[in-house]
This record gives C-alpha cells, structure tokens and sequence, in this order.
C-alpha cells in the first residue's frame, strides 16, 4: 500500500495513485458507478467505483456500506471544477476498516436538541467542521496579533476570591474549606503583570453563572484579553479596531471554502477595515429612543413578514416534491433543505414576535440603565461594520472603570457591538488609578476590601493610566461564520439549562 495522503494534499498529486483514509460521509450509486464522499479531516473528496474497474465483491460491499463507515480508499487523483473539494479519485481498490450501520444522524430532520445530545457525532457534520477550522483561525489570529505586536502572554489564575465582573455571575467552589470562585475575568491579574510588562494579555476559559438562556451565552467561554500601561480610551480603540479587523482578514485568507459552506457575508466581512464606527452611550439612547429607530423597525418587520410568506412557499413546495416519486439523492437533499428551511422559518417567526417587544423597550429606554441585548441589537443592526459604543453610565458598569474626569457620571469605558445584529463582542475600559477613588468604589459596591489589597496596591506604587479590554471567541465566531447561536461555535458547549456531554 502507498503512503496515505490527505486530501487537502490531493491538489499536488493529481495523475498519481493514491491513498486516502476516513470515513464514509454521503454516497449515491447509479447503477454502475457509485459516487463516495469520503472525508478525513482534511476535506471532502468524492471517490468514484465503477463497476469492472474493481471487484464485484467490494462494489457490492462499498454499495452497502453504510454513512461514517470508515475506510481506505486508493486511486488516482483527478481535477474536476464541479467535484466537492475541487478533486475527485477514480477508485481502484478499498479496504472498509469499520463498517457501520444506523449512524443515528441521518440527513433527514433532526430537532437541535437532538443534534446537542449527539455533539459527540455531530461534530462530524459539515457545518460543525467548518465553524470549527474558523475557530482555530481566530484563536491563531489572536494570538498571532499580540505576539506580533509586543504583547506578553500572561497566563491568570481560574481559581479566585477576586470578582471582577457582576458578583452575582460568580460559580463558587470550596477550596479546602476555603469559598472561591472561578474566574470571570483574568483582568484584575493582568493589570498587575502590564505594571511589570507593559502589554500583556491573557487567553482562557471564562466561567459565568449567567442566568440567561440568550444565544449570546454560555456558562463557559473563552476571552482573550489585553492590557496595556500608558494608553487612552482612543488608543484603546484603535487596538481593538485593528485587532478585529486582523482576525477578520486571516479568516477571509484561511477559511474561504468553509465561509462559502456556511453561507457567510463574506462582502461585508472584506469591508471590515479601520476606522469603526464610534458613538457615545448617550449617542446610542437618543437613536434608540428616536425617530430613525422606530422607522427602521417598522421596515424590519414588513421584510420579516415578506421572508416568512417566502419560506412558507418553499417549505410548502419541497413537502409537495417529497410526496412524488423521486430519486433518493433528491429525497435526502430536500429533507436537508426542508430542516434548514424549518429552523429559518422558527427564527423568523421569533423575530416578527420580538419586534414590537424589542421596538417598545427601545423607544422607552431609560439615560442610565445598560444597554440590553435588545438595544444592543438593534444598534448593531443599522450598522453595516463594528460600532464602538462608549462612556457608559458610571451606575451600569463595572467598579474598576475610570470615570471621566470632565463629566463624572460616565466612565471611560467601550463596548464593540458586531454588526448585522450580532450584538457585543468586546467589553473594555480604562482602569480606575487613582487609590482613594478605587477604594471607595470597592466599597461601594459591596466588594471585601480585604480581597483587593493587592489590587488597590497598584494604585500605591507607580500607579499609572491603563486600559484593557475582553473579546470573546465564541461570539467572534458565530459574528463571523454568520450562525446566530454562539453554542455552535465550542466544541463542547455549557449553558444555563443544560450541559449535554
Ligand atoms: O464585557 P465583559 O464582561 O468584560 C470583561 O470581562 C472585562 N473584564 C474585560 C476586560 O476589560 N479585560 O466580557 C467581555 C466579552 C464580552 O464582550 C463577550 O464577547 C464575552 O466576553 N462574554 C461572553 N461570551 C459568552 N457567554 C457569556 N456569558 C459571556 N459574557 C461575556
Ligand atoms: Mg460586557
């Protein structure tokens, strides 16, 4: 036998005889040719058997074989523009390593539920694949940009008795008889390390017990978050504009195939470039509260009502197809198409109920509250690339914000909302440096002083202007990959209802 190769390597082998190992992914058979859509991790490729090119024993065994079979497969790589993958293998010998039968998923419909209690397969499909090989692009980029740009890796603690973010969101564990709690944020540590660096940054898993069951959130997610010494909140934004805009770009050059799978904007993505958007909270309430929202809603809901009259249609035809006698590549293709065109129609009528819902919370929000998933949505939308939204009210954010010195009631902070409704991707800030101030914010806010000594320290020796912010990888991908529910987006994703393995 020949030395494997991967399909991703086929475009260098064309001419010559191969052999490719994976698993069975789709197969249709006419007769005397059977087309096999085997993949390895790589890549898809489509094997074609022909009947006399290859035993009968093994065409009648391959015919057989049931999906995610796995196999060895050998033959001679070809090019062909209109083969998944690009390149195609005229099959002349195979070895089934493990043939498999009723592999649970199938094309036709399945509920999410299912598919999530079957992650552990599921992770097999197209889709998942794809939103998975764009995942480990960003993660690349990410660390490629703070490595590439003078950024130390800091690595903090996920064991804590520090609350950086809201105390309520906190999943205690007994240490020893001792309560902690795991980390929400690795900012607190980080200011500490960019005192003796200067440009910092931490990447890991961030845990929240948030009580939301939105798309947005999960119980366990990653953040990556830098932290520099010596910065303003302009320069800040201009770090996370370029930092953005870097991880954006390495997808378009990484991951074009799989954009194309997943159906992507990949036009609006090209665009994503510097300067973003930049508006004042204050800014951000008085669209939410005017005119221009009201009509841009309006509008939204007349196209939501035209694409849900659309769906109905297609829906409706595809069922009438399915009760006629057609072919059974055609049968599987539309029960795929009927499922994706079901969870669309879901996701449309949801939203036609929400409008109205979400118009009323806008129109009547308050100079003072944080922005609400809503709102935030909302603000996303009419943009067409990132909206940097800053000087929140000092009430609605966290403790450790810097106020602004030339109006106290706001502090000097940002958040970085996606666009086309993809909502916050970044929270950040400038830090409070100033030790009385801090303390007093401690306080405040109920927090045990005695827990942030060292924190407040940093204000006592060379205390210095600072910022950071936190961006978060399961809500840039689905931002990128253009899938709305960022538990596709981890492999193994944990929610406040359910964790399913
Ligand atoms: O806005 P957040 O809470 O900011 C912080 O944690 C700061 N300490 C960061 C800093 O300044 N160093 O969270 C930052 C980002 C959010 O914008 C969002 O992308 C993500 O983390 N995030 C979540 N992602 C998924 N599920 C959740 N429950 C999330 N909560 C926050
Ligand atoms: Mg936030």
């Amino acid at each position: 036998m020949n030395r494997k190769t991967y399909i991703s390597d086929l475009r260098g082998n064309v001419g010559k005889e191969v052999t490719l190992s994976g698993w069975l992914y789709n197969s249709r058979s006419s007769g005397k040719i059977q087309f096999l859509i085997i993949r390895d991790g790589t890549g898809l490729c489509q094997c074609i058997a022909e009947k006399g090119k290859i035993s009968d024993e093994l065409f009648e065994e391959l015919r057989r074989l049931g999906r995610e079979s796995s196999l060895t497969v050998r033959g001679t790589a070809r090019k062909d523009e209109r083969s998944i993958g690009g390149y195609e293998l005229a099959v002349t010998g195979a070895e089934i390593i493990d043939s498999t039968e009723d592999y649970p998923i199938t094309p036709k419909s399945h509920g999410i539920d299912f598919l999530l209690k079957h992650r552990h397969l599921h992770l097999r499909s197209q889709r998942q694949w794809c939103i998975g090989k764009i995942r480990h692009t960003v993660i690349d980029a990410i660390r490629r940009f703070f490595n590439d740009n003078g950024f130390i890796l800091i690595d903090t603690p996920i064991f804590t008795a520090m609350a950086g973010e809201d105390t309520q969101t906190l999943f205690g564990v007994d240490y020893f008889g001792e309560p902690l709690h795991l980390t929400q944020t690795g900012q607190l540590h980080l200011e500490s390390a960019a005192m003796s660096f200067g440009k910092v940054y931490c990447f890991g898993p961030t845990f929240r017990a948030e009580k939301s069951k939105t798309r947005r959130h999960l119980t366990e997610f990653w953040m990556v978050e830098p932290e520099v010494a010596f910065i303003d909140l302009e320069g800040l934004l201009e770090l996370a504009e370029n930092f953005v805009s870097f991880i954006v770009a390495r997808v378009l050059e990484e991951n074009k195939s799989e954009l194309e799978v997943l159906g992507a904007d990949t036009a609006t993505l090209a665009n994503i470039k510097p300067p973003f958007y930049r508006l004042t909270y204050t800014e951000a309430v008085e669209i939410l509260t005017g005119e221009r929202t009201k009509e841009f809603l309006a509008k939204q809901l007349e196209e939501l009502k035209g694409q849900k009259e659309q769906t109905e249609k297609r829906i409706a035809g595809l069922e009438e197809e399915q009760k006629g006698q057609i072919k059974q590549w055609k049968r599987d293709k539309n029960a795929a198409e009927l499922i994706e065109l079901r969870s669309e129609l879901d996701e449309v009528n949801t939203r036609i109920e929400n409008n109205p819902k979400h118009a009323k919370l806008a129109a009547g929000f308050q100079w003072g509250k944080d922005l609400g998933g809503s709102d935030e949505t909302i603000i996303s939308q009419m943009h067409d690339k990132p909206v940097f939204v800053t000087h929140y009210p000092k009430e609605a954010k966290a403790f450790y914000m810097k106020t602004d010195r030339g109006n106290e009631k706001v502090v000097l902070n940002f958040d970085l909302l996606a666009p086309a409704g993809f909502g916050e991707i970044i929270g950040g800030s400038i830090r409070e440096d100033d030790y009385e101030l801090l303390a007093a914010r401690i306080k405040e806010h109920d927090l045990d002083i005695e827990n942030y000594r060292w924190y407040l320290d940093l204000r006592r020796y060379g205390s210095v202007p600072h910022g950071g912010f936190g961006l978060g990888v399961e809500r840039t991908v689905a931002w990128v990959t253009g899938e709305r529910h960022i538990r596709q987006c981890i492999a193994f994703p944990r929610m406040m209802d359910r964790v399913y393995i």
